[in-house]
């Protein structure tokens, strides 16, 4: 596979009603946060939005964004199987590039019209501004 690079996209400011009971970003949170940017991500790539979280390895929290941080979301795809698509993800802080966490391996799978899986026929990463200018 041709290879891709970690994409920080998506940037979150922690806020109040982000905190756990410690006064750090809740990990659940920032778990919806990564699900919804990997969706986003296969979606634009396999250009369907008929697409499932399938599975998510081990997840390592390194540091525990406060209140007030800037964190960014980064998101590379590792593996285009038939009908999955496998990524990686970092999350750092945006201004010190710190480390908040890693998750090696986030699975999504592409679904036809019945819910079934469906080979995408993707085999590379590809970017929506070279769709326009193909035509
Ligand atoms: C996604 C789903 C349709 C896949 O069904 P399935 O019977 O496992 O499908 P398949 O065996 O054909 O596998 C489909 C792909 O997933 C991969 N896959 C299946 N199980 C896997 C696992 N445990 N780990 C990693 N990859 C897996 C297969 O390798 C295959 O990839 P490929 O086509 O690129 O080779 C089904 O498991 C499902 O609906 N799960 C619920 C999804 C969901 O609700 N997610 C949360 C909300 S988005």
């Amino acid at each position: 596979m041709e290879k891709s690079i970690m994409n920080f996209h998506t940037r979150k400011w922690v806020k109040p009603e982000d905190l756990n009971p410690n006064q750090t970003l809740f990990g659940g949170r920032l778990l919806q946060w990564i699900d919804e940017e990997a969706a986003l991500y296969t979606i634009i790539q396999l250009e369907n939005t008929h697409i499932v979280t399938k599975f998510i390895s081990e997840i390592n929290f390194i540091s525990a964004p406060k209140q007030g941080d800037i964190i960014e979301i980064g998101i590379m795809a590792t593996e285009f199987g038939r009908s999955s698509l496998t990524l990686r993800c970092e999350v750092r802080n945006k201004m010190t590039r710190d480390p908040i966490l890693t998750i090696e391996k986030l699975i999504f799978v592409n679904l036809d019209e019945n819910g079934k899986p469906a080979p995408h026929g993707k085999t590379k990463v590809t970017f929506v501004k070279d769709r326009f200018e193909a035509e």
